[in-house]
């Protein structure tokens, strides 16, 4: 389980029902700060806007029939666990919402708003994609579940990032509205799930269209994706830049976490435990997967691409867990109007190669 700090600032039924507002200090009336990251972002997103619907899949659909069945496992298995995960971000975003609504952050409410329609634009997206080709998302859990069972794995359908942990974080600031329940949404939301899970992800994306060719529709609409991720990315290192900024102590909390999401993440990659030496091992020096030292597929129940596409998929999250805690880091000793502008979050994740809009 995740660790909760006890730092928290819990708010009454009441303190939650009854916000009062002041009608002098609407931020609308006073002026926005079109100045900031969030409004520049909100500004970005409405300049960018796909439409899911419009992408033409029938070329993705021909060369789904032409590719071979373990690389058609690797691709299915990638896309629905994008799918899924896009599914809960969509749903887990609203918490954060109202958060920083009640703070009185219009800017940063206004561009969520964004968000949330963005990641309801991806899991449509990823939908579409498996209608198109024909493959039903469904097998793949099946499949994975008729593994499990074989092997007499121990697994609660309930619990995991996207089912149990991520909304618990978020959900959160419904009534904690300490800096440590909003840091922590940053961290979980946009550091892990989306600067880690999902730049790794993108990855494994390119390898496979290397090898694969084809899926034209498929690569439209994740670049589409990954340029709105960069977004998302972008403001929760604003959001957790901001925070550490004015609660230096908070850094130590951050650290901890992050390391602690890729323990909890990937604790089941492979069937057991696997924490970021483990994941190490498998690579050599130079970054090079070292296929004799993974594990044998007979052990794990698994095709060999699909181990190499997982152990990659680690390898890449946990080297991104570094680089995030390093650009968070750079928050400790900027100014209150540092803070609130932005100061460095765009330019910090073009270094990371997630800025791409
Ligand atoms: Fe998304
Ligand atoms: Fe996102």
């Amino acid at each position: 389980m995740l660790r909760r700090s006890e730092m928290s600032q819990v708010l009454s039924q009441k303190d939650i029902v009854e916000i009062k507002r002041h009608e002098g200090e609407w931020r609308s009336s006073t002026g926005l700060r079109y100045d900031t990251v969030p409004w520049k972002l909100y500004e970005k997103a409405k300049k960018l806007f796909w439409d899911p619907a419009e992408i033409d899949f029938s070329q993705d659909a021909k060369d789904w029939q032409k590719l071979p069945e373990d690389q058609r496992l690797a691709a299915a298995v990638l896309a629905r666990g994008f799918m899924v995960g896009e599914e809960s971000v969509t749903l887990d975003i609203v918490p954060l919402i109202i958060g920083v609504a009640d703070e009185g952050r219009t800017e940063e409410a206004m561009y969520l708003t964004t968000f949330a329609f963005e990641e309801a634009k991806h899991v449509e997206f990823f939908r579409r994609w498996f209608d198109a080709i024909g493959e039903d998302p469904q097998r793949i859990y099946d499949l994975a579940d008729e593994r499990r069972k074989q092997a007499g794995v121990a697994f609660d359908p309930t619990e995991g990032m996207f089912n149990s942990q991520l909304p618990k974080v978020m959900r959160r600031v419904l009534f904690d509205r300490s800096p440590e329940a909003f840091l922590d949404c940053g961290l979980t939301y946009n550091q892990f799930v989306e600067g880690c899970l999902a730049i790794s992800g993108y990855k494994l994306w390119a390898q496979f269209f290397a090898e694969s060719g084809g899926f034209p529709g498929l690569q439209e609409g994740l670049h589409h994706v990954r340029k709105d991720e960069s977004r998302h990315i972008t403001y929760g290192t604003y959001l957790c830049r901001r925070i550490i900024a004015e609660h230096p102590e908070l850094m130590e909390f951050a650290r901890n976490r992050l390391v602690e999401l890729g323990n909890y993440y990937f604790r089941y990659f492979f069937g057991f435990p696997i924490d970021r030496e483990v994941v190490r091992g498998f690579f050599d020096e130079n970054g090079n997967l070292d296929r004799s030292k993974l594990p044998p597929v007979e052990m794990l129940g698994l095709e060999q691409k699909l181990v190499e596409f997982l152990a990659t998929f680690m390898y890449n999250a946990w080297d991104q867990v570094d680089r995030r805690i390093q650009v968070l880091e750079k928050a400790i000793g900027m100014s209150e109007e540092e803070a609130l502008l932005g100061a460095g979050a765009e330019d910090a994740e073009r270094e990371l190669d997630t800025l791409v809009a």
